[in-house]
């Protein structure tokens, strides 16, 4: 089968490492990909936005599926356009890609199918933000209405901040606050038939202890042993099937990958956010314990036959990824600057450590920096203790002068072992 991915970040490196091992794919393209992308993947250049134009290159390749990473072409349809052309793709229309590409959207499929989520009021003007933000008080939750990588929405005490942000967005969704410890739940489904991911949890926040501002993720793990072992079972029937069977209801049918957002509070799962690809950094976990090869599985997604696949096959493994970011990030980060130390990871710790490239290109022999999260160093071990001890080990490797990382990955997490 010949493959083609969209997208350039270490979620694209990820799925076109475990394409690149799946003996199912006999050639394997990425466009645009990045530095290490290129070394499992041969790139192409292309405005992952155009449509037609990756439409184009995916007949020119004579491509059998396409998977579409990123949510920006998801949302302007770079799905639609591919599947006009005759293509199976991986990934949603535009139409139902707006679960993700707007809050206000996925809060009113998720009230018509009856999937827990937090109270929520969507204002457009500053009396109906005051109303909003009196209604619920502190801590206050504001969110942008639309596509923000991550960083549209400020959660604090602090009312001016709150009112400050919200009077920034056109429209803006102000919600309740949810406490408890979140979880990325991630299901293929192809409109009908819904198969569930192992879980994993992010880290959100810049800087250890959650502190510091939301970014697009700092690291990640897998399993979750702290969470109840139904936990997947339990959000399948609140909160994935009725929403794949919503949206199928309203005519515009999810297929791709389904990312649940959630918050285990103490009141039951509730849905933070909805997106409608492969979350960055939760991928790299996830499809390190994947045992099943993931050709097929997102050819069958694509083609509307998931009911035809065997129950996913897992790793015992645990698996740690550690984000390693620009100086600056996430607010203006810096690039260019030179990656050190990857030969060395590749030379002493594989195979049970590796680095996937976020924002990285090549300049001459050199690999620069090229984007906010540059490197996202992923290991797998018997228990997430072994995982986590590697990770950092590679990361202590990789040179890059002003970069920074979190040193508290899934570090609770390995101690309640
Ligand atoms: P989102 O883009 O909606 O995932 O929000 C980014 C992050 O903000 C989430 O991962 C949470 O850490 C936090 N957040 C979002 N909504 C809420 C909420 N209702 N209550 C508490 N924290 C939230
Ligand atoms: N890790 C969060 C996201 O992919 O949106």
């Amino acid at each position: 089968m010949k493959v083609l991915v969209i997208g350039g970040g270490a979620r694209e490196h990820a799925l076109c490492r475990s394409l690149s091992l799946d003996s199912d794919v006999n050639a394997l393209y990425c466009a645009p990909g990045n530095a290490g992308i290129a070394e499992v993947a041969e790139l192409r250049p292309v405005d992952p936005l155009d449509g037609e134009a990756v439409a184009r290159l995916a007949t020119e390749l004579h491509a059998d599926l396409v998977v579409v990473g990123p949510e920006a072409p998801l949302v302007a349809g770079v799905a639609d356009a591919v599947r006009a052309v005759g293509i199976p793709v991986f990934g949603p229309s535009g139409e139902a890609a707006q679960l993700e590409g707007s809050k206000a959207f996925a809060k009113d499929v998720m009230a018509s199918a009856g999937v827990p989520t937090a109270r929520s009021y969507v204002c457009t003007t500053p009396e109906e933000v005051d109303e909003a933000l009196d209604a619920f008080g502190a801590p206050y939750v504001v969110k942008d209405d639309g596509l923000a990588a991550g960083k549209g929405v400020v959660v604090t005490d602090d009312r001016a901040a709150a009112r400050a942000h919200a009077l920034g967005c056109d429209r803006v969704v102000i919600e309740e606050f949810l406490d408890g410890p979140e979880v990325s739940l991630f299901a293929i489904t192809d409109g009908v038939t819904v198969l569930p991911l192992q879980p994993a949890q992010d880290f959100k926040r810049a800087l250890d202890g959650d502190a510091g501002p939301n970014t697009g993720g700092m690291g990640a793990y897998s399993p979750l042993p702290w969470a109840d072992p139904k936990l997947v079972d339990e959000v399948m029937a609140s909160v994935l099937q009725p929403t794949v069977d919503e949206l199928r209801r309203r005519g515009t049918p999810f297929s791709g990958l389904l990312y649940a957002g959630l918050a285990i509070t103490s009141r039951g799962v509730r849905v933070i956010e909805f997106n409608a690809r492969f979350g960055d950094p939760e991928t790299q976990v996830v499809l390190a314990r994947l045992r099943t090869p993931l050709a097929g599985v997102l050819l069958n997604s694509a083609n509307g036959t998931l009911d035809t696949l065997p129950p996913l096959s897992w790793r015992e493994d645990a698996a740690v990824t550690v984000v390693i970011a620009s100086h600056n990030y996430p607010e203006t980060p810096r690039t260019g600057d030179p990656i050190t130390g990857l030969a060395e990871v590749a030379e002493q710790d594989a195979p049970y450590a590796y680095v996937l490239h976020a924002g990285t290109r090549t300049e001459g022999d050199a690999v620069v920096s090229a984007g906010g999260r540059v490197l996202s160093v992923t290991a797998t071990g018997s228990d997430l203790a072994e995982a986590r001890d590697r990770a950092y080990k590679a990361v202590a490797r990789i040179g890059l002068d002003g970069s920074q990382y979190r040193t508290d990955i899934a570090a609770k997490a390995a101690e309640s072992r």
